[in-house]
């Protein structure tokens, strides 16, 4: 297997490690990515490999959905294998039963369970058409919410998601693609002098904004100002390291005079094993009412999908090939390096192969 942040050549390209970015050992806390709901019905289990973990993700007959281990704390049968009752899950081998605090409920054959069973419970969520899960039993924390759509419910919002993909370098590293002003114009020729205004005040998350004025000094430039106004404005948001929001046409305006809607998408990631990881991009934008809101909606998220798969083709090589290192920033670089001095701030779950 190709390794790309090994130490091959560190005589003379030398990699600066960190304690969390971009280091395959870590899973920091965060809500990642089990399963498609309509995936799991309910009195359905399913096993899910996440994250090099093996987790049960289990919907009951009420339709509350939880996680636990997938090995019986017995003698490790998935328990995906079992039966779900009520709100507990049967493993299949011996027919003990775990609620979904993971603790030991019914033992057949009238034995107590060993004391201290090394089995975990894990917080789980739905949205966005997902479900999500969290490496601890609990959290305050929720699903990644887009800045402009706070506030709006489950039925307020509209969402598409497109194919899960692979890439092979961490996802640490794809996600700088969003605030990395100097490739815009190298790779995507987007020849913008960015303001950038940095938020990391916060423990769990940091928003990044760019904006500057569409320069004239060619066609495609000349035609972005007409179709979108004077500025060019998007912004990023990336919470518990793991999923990541981006909101583009920030104040844009038709012909310099009709506001256009935000486009809004997520982009949630996961290791697959090392060297390899998942990314799902979902489209998410404001539902608006009656059919034509219904229509305006869905064509808000065609939109924001062309958008995004234009830009995405012109990266994917950089993303196939990098090993990525954090020895020689310019100046510019400000807001990657404000980026990983983030995620080396946040938590180690129970999922990390290094505690
Ligand atoms: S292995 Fe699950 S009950 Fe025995
Ligand atoms: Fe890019």
């Amino acid at each position: 297997m190709k390794k790309m942040n090994s130490d091959l050549n560190s005589n003379t390209q030398p990699l600066r490690k960190h304690k969390i970015f971009n280091n395959w050992n870590i899973v920091t806390k965060g809500w990642y990515i089990a399963l498609p709901s309509k995936e799991l019905k309910k009195g359905q289990v399913k096993t899910v490999h996440i994250n090099d973990v093996k987790i049960i993700v289990y919907r009951t007959e009420k339709g509350n959905i939880h996680s636990l281990d997938a090995f019986c704390p017995h003698m490790g049968v998935d328990l995906g294998l079992g039966k779900v009752e009520g709100e507990e899950i049967k493993c299949f081998f011996h027919h003990w039963k775990f609620d979904k605090n993971a603790n030991c409920t019914d033992i057949p054959c009238k034995e107590e369970a060993p004391k201290n069973l090394k089995f975990s419970s894990y917080s789980t969520q739905e949205k966005y058409g997902y479900i999500w899960v969290w490496p601890e039993s609990e959290t305050k924390e929720t699903v990644l919410n887009i800045p402009a759509l706070e506030g709006l419910n489950e039925d307020q919002i509209i969402f598409s998601q497109d194919k899960e993909f692979l890439r092979s370098c961490h996802y640490h590293t794809t996600m700088i693609n969003g605030i990395d002003p100097q490739h815009l114009s190298t790779v995507h020729n987007i020849n913008i002098d960015m303001n950038i205004d940095i938020d990391d005040s916060k423990k769990n998350h940091i928003e990044i904004l760019l904006e500057g004025k569409f320069p004239t000094t060619n066609m495609k430039e000349r035609l972005g100002k007409v179709l979108l106004g004077e500025k060019y404005s998007y912004s990023m948001k990336y919470a518990d390291g793991c999923v990541a929001s981006l909101t583009m046409l920030k104040g844009a305006k038709f012909l310099n005079r009709f506001k256009l809607p935000e486009l809004h998408m997520i982009f949630a990631y996961s290791l697959v094993e090392e060297g390899k990881i998942s990314v799902r991009p979902i489209y998410v934008n404001k539902k608006g009412k009656g059919i034509l809101g219904k229509i305006t909606g869905k064509l808000k998220l065609l939109v924001t999908k062309a958008f995004f798969k234009s830009l995405q083709g012109e990266d994917g090589l950089v993303y196939e090939n990098i090993r990525f290192n954090t020895t020689a920033f310019l100046k510019m670089d400000e807001p990657i390096v404000k980026y990983i001095a983030h995620i080396n701030k946040l938590e180690k779950s129970v999922w990390s192969k290094e505690i």
